[in-house]
């Protein structure tokens, strides 16, 4: 049977539409400065005066709606470069949008009255013919076509997330996790140069040669430093074979210690260095959905993931020893051997690589754990408030995102905090949780509240240290948490250093930014 991985995204993706906002009467621009000194440059941009405004200003995220001044829609790097002047010389904020994917809005300026720089004619992947096979791709080219491009020019592939509209300008310079990275590392690894944009409008390159310290604050925090225009990211080759596997268990989640007992005997099997190498990764997701027609409340658990390897060495070693960690056999099963780019639209919500954009009306956050893991009186206290805590006020899901345990390479210790602005990389497991409102209903003020009571019931009984992930940004936390939480100071202090120099005048900002 075919089970679907995000139960939220895939069944409420149709909920589009809800936010847009109305301007009244006649269209007065809010920025005549930024229009002026755009059009003198022949910069092509949209206001809230087009008709096609609505499109270009709707947010992934529908709970956070902003209103920027102008989009700017570049054709080239001049344009870009021009932008960010005239953006500053009109005492205005700056953001790249590449796939918009945003937890807070941030690409569309966080807060309205900013400029928008949408990459989207940055669209274009080419993978080197000279024998390095390094792919070259535009700031604004969306995950799953990326992944299709390197994939036909060839066989090639790239760690990355699970969603393919997700962009590369966001994904890679603040992480990327995805089911691979447990052998190939984030993302941001594969990358090796840059083209940036700066706050000046000077378009220079960043790799560990040119503009060392551009290329080290890029790889973790580009929000606030500059706007990669093109990424080069090494390659992998394609594996040949790859197992997508779905487990359902919908007994689990009766009990509290059958729940801990399946997630820690999990932990311990990706510990276990004699049984696991990193052509194994997983997660671990609840999902949790109120009706409120009904008055109760579905829970299921999904352990899912891939191995690349052959469908023989699973079967045999792999899953008897998977499922013998968790208390009850599973509800639904579904195991499947797959080429390396089929393998990826199978863990796509829509089944395709297209990365069409879509909204929702979400909040999210993320707490990240370091090695060894949970204990037995964290994941107690996890379960405890997902299933014997407070009613939820909306559906939610929280997954534990595999990122250490035996044989993982996030963690090399060459990618310390002098590799790039991006710290975590000792970490186990990354909790990231996500409530959703049902299409149109409001988002409930509640669910903020009640996803970071779930995140506190992970933290406050940790013995690891713990953080948050940026590509995961939580818009309830405060400029200065947000850094703490991201960043950690070692990297903070380096970061607020390179900005001085690159950025002085703070032209790319967010709420969060550096
Ligand atoms: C449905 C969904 C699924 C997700 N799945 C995963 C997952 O599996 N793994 C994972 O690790 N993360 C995942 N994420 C989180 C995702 O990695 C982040 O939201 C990411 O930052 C989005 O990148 P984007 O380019 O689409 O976003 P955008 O909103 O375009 O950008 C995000 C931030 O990066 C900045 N930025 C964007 N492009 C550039 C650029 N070219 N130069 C400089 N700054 C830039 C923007 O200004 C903004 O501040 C998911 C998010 C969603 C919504
Ligand atoms: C990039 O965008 C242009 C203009 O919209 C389009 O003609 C072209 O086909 C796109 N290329 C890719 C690889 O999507
Ligand atoms: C190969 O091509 C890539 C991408 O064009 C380039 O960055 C690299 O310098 C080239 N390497 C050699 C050895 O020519
Ligand atoms: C680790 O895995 C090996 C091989 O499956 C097994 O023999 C051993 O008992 C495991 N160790 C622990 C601590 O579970
Ligand atoms: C960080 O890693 C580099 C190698 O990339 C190494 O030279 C350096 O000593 C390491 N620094 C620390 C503090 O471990
Ligand atoms: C733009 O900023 C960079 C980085 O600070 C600097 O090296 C460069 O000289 C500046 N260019 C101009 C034209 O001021």
């Amino acid at each position: 049977m075919q089970i679907s991985l995000f139960y939220l995204v895939a069944t409420l993706a149709l909920g589009l539409n809800a936010s847009a906002k109305k301007t009244n009467g006649t269209c007065i621009c809010s920025n005549r400065a930024l229009e002026r000194c755009l059009i003198a440059r022949s910069v092509p941009f949209k206001v809230r005066c087009d008709s096609d405004w609505e499109d270009y200003s709707r947010t992934h995220n529908l709970r956070l709606p902003v209103t920027p001044a102008a989009i700017v829609v570049p054709d080239n790097s001049r344009h870009v470069s021009a932008a960010v002047v005239c953006a500053g010389r009109s005492g205005v904020k700056v953001q790249a949008k590449s796939g918009g994917h945003s937890y807070g809005s941030y690409s569309s300026g966080g807060i309205d009255g900013q400029v928008m720089i949408d990459l989207r004619n940055f669209n274009e992947t080419v993978l080197s013919g000279n024998g390095t096979n390094i792919a070259i791709v535009g700031g604004g080219v969306r995950l799953g076509p990326m992944a299709t491009a390197i994939y036909e020019q060839g066989n090639r592939a790239i760690s990355h997330g699970i969603c393919p509209s997700v962009g590369i300008g966001g994904h890679s310079t603040h992480g990327g996790w995805g089911f691979t990275s447990r052998a190939w590392g984030l993302t941001l690894d594969h990358i090796v140069a840059m083209q940036v944009v700066l706050a000046n409008g000077t378009v220079t390159r960043a790799s560990p040669d040119v503009n060392p310290d551009l290329y080290w604050a890029m790889r973790g925090a580009a929000d606030s430093i500059g706007i990669a225009i093109s990424i080069s990211l090494k390659t992998q080759a394609a594996p040949q074979e790859v197992l997508t596997f779905i487990y359902e268990f919908q007994t689990i989640l009766e009990s509290v210690p059958k729940s801990v007992s399946a997630l820690m005997g999990i932990q311990g099997y990706m510990s276990n260095s004699t049984a696991v190498d990193r052509r194994l990764s997983l997660l671990v997701q609840t999902t949790v959905n109120p009706d409120p027609a009904s008055g109760t409340v579905s829970k299921s658990l999904v352990v899912a993931g891939i191995f690349m390897g052959s469908l023989a060495e699973f079967s045999s070693h792999i899953e008897p020893e998977l499922l013998r960690r968790v208390p009850d056999a599973p509800t639904a099963r579904d195991v499947q051997s797959h080429n390396w780019i089929d393998s990826l639209a199978r863990q796509s919500p829509d089944g395709t690589l297209d990365g069409a954009p879509e909204s929702l009306d979400f909040f999210g956050n993320s707490a990240t754990i370091d090695s060894p893991g949970l204990t037995e009186a964290a994941a107690t206290s996890y379960f405890s408030y997902m299933l014997d805590g407070p009613a939820p006020p909306v559906g939610f899901e929280s997954s534990m995102e595999l990122w250490g345990g035996a044989d993982g390479q996030i963690g090399l210790a060459a990618k310390n905090a002098s590799f790039a602005a991006f710290p975590h990389r000792d970490v186990f497991w990354t909790a990231h949780n996500r409530a959703q409102a049902a299409p149109d209903v409001p988002f409930p003020d509640e669910g903020v509240a009640f996803l970071n009571g779930l995140r506190d019931a992970i933290v406050e009984t940790l013995d690891v240290p713990t953080g948050a992930y940026p590509n995961l940004l939580d818009t309830s936390l405060t400029r200065e948490e947000a850094h703490a939480l991201y960043y950690g100071d070692e990297v903070l202090e380096r970061l607020r250093r390179v900005k001085a120099v690159y950025d002085p005048r703070n032209i790319f900002w967010n709420p969060q930014s550096i």
